[in-house]
């Protein structure tokens, strides 16, 4: 699976988000080492704490179902290219750190970087 392939997959997802408060979509799509791939949506919560973000969803999802290993990322979102948060950034670190994480615009204009390039140092036990 290329990284624009992927991106449409985290388009596609867009639709899903649950965003009533903030109207900020994103769709995540996670692509296993063995090549199965993973969705996730934005799901926020009245208690605006409570909300979990889109790549956070895709990861708990894959993790869930038995994967432990991961090759990419890619996030999509209503506003155009949207990198990870810093909470999503140490819980995409925990399970490696060769992930590629891909955004953009479209799916002519993507950008990307390894994960340990977009946290530098991250924490382990
Ligand atoms: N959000 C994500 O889904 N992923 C990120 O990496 C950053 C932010 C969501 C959380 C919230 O629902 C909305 O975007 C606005 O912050």
């Amino acid at each position: 699976m290329d990284d624009k392939a992927l991106f449409r997959l985290a388009k596609d997802a867009l639709r899903n988000a649950y965003a009533p408060y903030s109207e900020f979509s994103v769709g995540a799509a996670l692509l296993t080492e063995t090549g199965e791939v993973y969705t996730g949506v934005n799901v926020e919560n009245s208690s605006f704490g409570a909300t979990i973000c889109a790549e956070r969803t895709a990861f708990v999802k894959a993790v869930s179902d038995g994967h432990r290993r991961f090759k990419a990322i890619a996030i999509a979102s209503s506003g155009g290219k949207a990198w990870p948060c810093g909470i999503c950034r140490q819980f995409m670190y925990e399970f490696g750190d060769a992930l590629t994480v891909i955004t953009g615009s479209d799916e002519n204009h993507l950008e990307k970087y390894d994960i340990k390039e977009l946290l530098l140092e991250g924490f382990r036990l």
